[in-house]
């Protein structure tokens, strides 16, 4: 947020910034792998997460390949949006792994169309309707014809050990199916590749309101922030303050614990991270409910095996955020649980 927006050092934390969200997005492939998330599925117009995700991907993609993009459908879909992300991410990379030694065009494009009978009676999967369909398509090096009936099983790969564990496109394969769509593969070995997914659309057209998920909310509320991790503190501490928030933070839950009983009433949220020493997050959260009810809490975590989502709820616990927090990410959630709180209780 400081540095100028052509320094160098912006563009190595750029690079850094990329590294960790693609860490971020191997977690959640592996969770969604094995089915260890609870989707949440809701009315998404896919254009916003599409648009959203190639912003992303422009600034780690090598110059050499250019992206196009048709974004034309403002059409509504069931499905889950981190979800609907990593579909555009996973197919992207892939896309731009195939083209990375010679260059090339990768190609995005969103419409409705109309399935008939015809479409429906050689894909099972499909009844005749309207649907959502995206396109992504590259210039790169093909899938040979004898593997392509392959590609969608889980750790199918073609690349070396550290760079494919051959889990993106059975992710993709498995999120398509559970929105009721269907996807399809065609490729020619040296002049690209074509994925073609379709999804089942949702009748109502997409409310306006919906636009606004490119505005970052703010707030002047208070914030209890707990992390055993300096740096994480200092950051968020940072954008938690660009948002208006007023924060106080400490290293260590016991100390928060304490610096809470002192001052029950004088924080509107809490965050807190999951794992760490002496007592966990969730414990930390437990104990502060005990004092305060209606405290708002909302966890952080890379991911914790000690609790899952179901048990956060249970316990009262109001959202999870995944790390790396993204500025974005942590407004709208933060914002989300603050004015849920402030709801009279019926
Ligand atoms: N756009 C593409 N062009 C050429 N080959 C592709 C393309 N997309 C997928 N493939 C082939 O399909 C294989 C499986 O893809 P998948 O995304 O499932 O795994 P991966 O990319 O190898 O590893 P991971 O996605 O887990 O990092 C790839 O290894 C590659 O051989
Ligand atoms: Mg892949």
């Amino acid at each position: 947020m400081k540095l100028e927006s052509d320094s160098e050092i912006n563009y190595d934390l750029k690079a850094v910034l990329t590294a960790s969200e693609r860490a971020k997005n191997l977690v959640k492939q592996i969770l969604a792998f094995s089915r260890q998330t609870k989707e949440e599925k809701m009315p998404i117009q896919m254009g916003l997460i599409a648009k959203e995700a190639l912003k992303l991907l422009r600034s780690s993609l090598p110059t050499t390949i250019g992206i196009r993009q048709n974004i034309q459908s403002r059409s509504l879909i069931m499905s889950d949006p981190t979800q609907l992300h990593q579909i555009i991410m996973n197919l992207c990379t892939n896309a731009a792994h195939a083209m990375r030694e010679e260059g090339g065009t990768l190609e995005i494009t969103l419409t409705d169309v109309e399935l008939d009978s015809d479409f429906a009676s050689t894909h099972l999967e499909i009844q005749p309707g309207t649907y959502l369909n995206l396109t992504v398509s590259d210039t790169g090096h093909g899938i040979p014809p004898e593997v392509m009936n392959r590609i969608f099983d889980p750790f199918f790969t073609t690349k070396p050990k550290d760079e494919g564990t051959g889990l993106g496109l059975s992710v993709v394969h498995g999120i398509v199916k559970d929105c009721g769509g269907t996807i399809m593969a065609y490729s020619e070995p040296d002049k690209g590749t074509t994925f073609q997914l379709y999804f089942p659309i949702i009748k109502y057209k997409a409310a306006e309101k919906l636009g606004d998920y490119e505005i970052t909310p703010t707030g002047t509320e208070r914030i209890l922030m707990v992390d055993d991790e300096k740096t994480i503190i200092d950051i968020n501490k940072r954008i938690l303050k660009s948002l208006g928030y007023t924060v106080e933070a400490r290293t260590s839950s016991l100390e928060a614990l304490e610096c809470f009983k002192a001052m029950p009433d004088k924080f509107d949220l809490v965050i807190s991270d999951v794992t760490m020493p002496l007592m966990t997050g969730d414990l930390l959260a437990q104990e502060m409910m005990k004092i305060r009810p209606d405290l708002p809490v909302i966890l952080c975590t890379g991911f914790s095996k000690k609790i899952t989502r179901e048990k956060a709820e249970t316990i009262g616990i109001k959202a999870f955020l995944m790390k790396p927090l993204l500025k974005k990410e942590m407004a709208h959630i933060i914002r989300m649980v603050l004015d849920e709180a402030k709801r009279p209780v019926q």
